[in-house]
């Protein structure tokens, strides 16, 4: 899953109209894509209760701030965007400040207290109660509910979407994580799992293709558990699993792609592998986190696989779909970890040849297990260095992987200019690495086929070569 613990993320698609006199709401959206999507559903909430959405921070009326609680850095980012809400507020008294999501959740009514600058504080699953304590701080009472439900799914609710382009949109299949690893504050912070409803999915699905979308990205913590038991329908199948789900939405149009994320190693079964290779619009794309590639450390982790499984798994995506790019997280320096253990992750990912990865230093949260539990025993100056030597060789696989696809075609989706030239366009490939090209006479949305001629670390080069 992409993150971003450095720099918020903003809507794209905001309201603009002139003398439009509803309030008007900021939001700044910082961790996962889950996240993102959240912010998405929050825009709608507000939206159809009076609100309108700005990303002109001066010019709001009410600041939020959607946060992430996965590592430390991602929370002390918060705490700085706070001093600065604060220094806002001190100008206009009048400007509500609202804490959302993880943090909201972790920290609950510190972060009422801790700065006197927040308002309100609403964790993951009660968005919905959001314009009714917007109300009540807007008549001077601090707002809270951070009540996590074993239900709620904002099912019914069709995000606003950020992003303006209209071309690729998230849909949310489930909420919360029952994994219980042992460094993640996830379930903690969002709760138990729950599917949600496949008919809500292929609706707002839809939906999306209706309005000219054509890619879509099914997010949950852990896809391959999604679940839906179907109530009453004798006739016809009781369940519906991911690799249904994933068959369901594929057969909406073979205009449209679909990527996933995030699968685990442990529950990502060949079902799901054989309707990805049966349907040429699923993506040929596995985000597979690995997290360490020394058993030890795995089975301390509580991720249920070892090394040789998770090995076996690259090898049954590679059987199955011989063209599948794989990508990965990574953690240097959990509790315990040794130099050997070190060396196996580095072993395992020069064997998977991950096309891209998210590479991380341990940090320790708090009342999860490891901080229960456990030591944080490695010094940071060792997690440094072999998080150095992690992106290092990452660094290598990466850029090979774009060589190795040098002289030859994908169809590419173009999703915007690139940030370069606008003369360029810039789209993915099914294997979802980056391309950029000249853009001639295409327009974003549209597929081109492009040969490929060079490449930077970060990027392929190419040219269109046919439509
Ligand atoms: N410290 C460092 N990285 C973490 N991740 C999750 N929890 C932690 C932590 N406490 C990483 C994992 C996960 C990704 C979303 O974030 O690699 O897959
Ligand atoms: Fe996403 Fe986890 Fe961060 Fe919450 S804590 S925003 S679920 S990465």
């Amino acid at each position: 899953m992409d993150f971003n613990d450095e720099q918020g993320t903003l809507f794209d698609n905001i309201d603009n109209q002139p003398n439009d006199n509803r309030p008007k709401v900021f939001i700044e959206t910082y961790g996962c894509q889950m996240n993102v999507n959240d912010s998405e559903v929050i825009a709608s909430i507000l939206r159809a209760n009076g609100y309108a959405i700005t990303n002109d921070i001066e010019n709001a009326d009410v600041i939020l701030v959607n946060t992430c609680s996965i590592r430390e850095n991602a929370e002390t980012r918060v705490w700085g965007r706070l001093d600065v809400f604060k220094q806002i507020k001190k100008r206009k008294p009048a400007v509500l400040i609202g804490v959302l999501g993880c943090m909201a959740e972790r920290l609950k009514d510190q972060l009422l207290e801790d700065q006197k600058v927040v308002d309100l504080v609403v964790g993951p699953d009660a968005y919905r109660e959001l314009p009714v304590l917007l109300r009540s701080a807007e008549e001077g009472q601090k707002g809270i509910n951070v009540l996590l439900s074993r239900e709620e799914t904002y099912g019914d609710i069709s995000p606003v979407r950020l992003d303006k382009n209209g071309v690729s949109a998230f849909v949310s299949i489930m909420r919360g994580c029952n994994n219980m690893c042992a460094y993640c504050v996830v379930p903690y912070v969002r709760g138990a799992e729950r599917s949600r409803d496949p008919r809500t999915i292929i609706r707002e699905v839809q939906e999306l293709i209706d309005a000219g979308y054509r890619e879509v990205t099914l997010l949950g913590q852990n896809v391959d558990s999604y679940h839906w038991k179907h109530e009453g329908f004798l006739h016809h199948k009781l369940y519906t699993n991911f690799s249904d789900l994933l068959e369901m939405v594929a057969k909406l149009s073979p205009k449209l792609r679909i990527r996933f994320s995030t699968s685990h190693p442990k529950d990502l079964n060949n079902d799901v592998l054989y309707t990805m290779a049966m349907y040429e619009n699923i993506c040929n794309h596995i985000h597979l986190p690995v997290q360490s590639g020394s058993s030890r450390i795995l089975e301390l982790m509580n991720r249920g696989y070892t090394r040789e499984y998770y090995m076996g798994r690259v090898k049954a995506i590679r059987d199955i779909i011989p063209d599948c790019a794989i990508s990965t997280d990574v953690i240097a320096g959990f509790c315990t970890e040794t130099e050997l253990d070190h060396d196996l992750t580095l072993t395992l990912m020069e064997w998977a040849k991950f096309d891209f990865a998210f590479m991380f230093k341990y940090s320790e949260r708090p009342n999860t297990k490891a901080a229960r539990k456990l030591k944080d025993d490695v010094t940071e100056d060792i997690k440094s260095r072999r998080l150095t030597e992690i992106i290092e060789l990452q660094g290598k696989l990466s850029e090979k992987s774009k060589q190795s696809e040098i002289g030859k075609s994908f169809e590419v989706l173009i999703e915007g200019e690139s940030k370069k030239s606008s003369n360029d366009f810039y789209g993915r490939t099914s294997q979802n690495k980056v391309v950029v090209f000249p853009r001639e006479n295409y327009n974003i949305g549209d597929y081109v086929l492009v040969k490929i001629s060079d490449c930077t670390p970060a990027t392929m080069i190419g040219k269109i070569v046919e439509e």
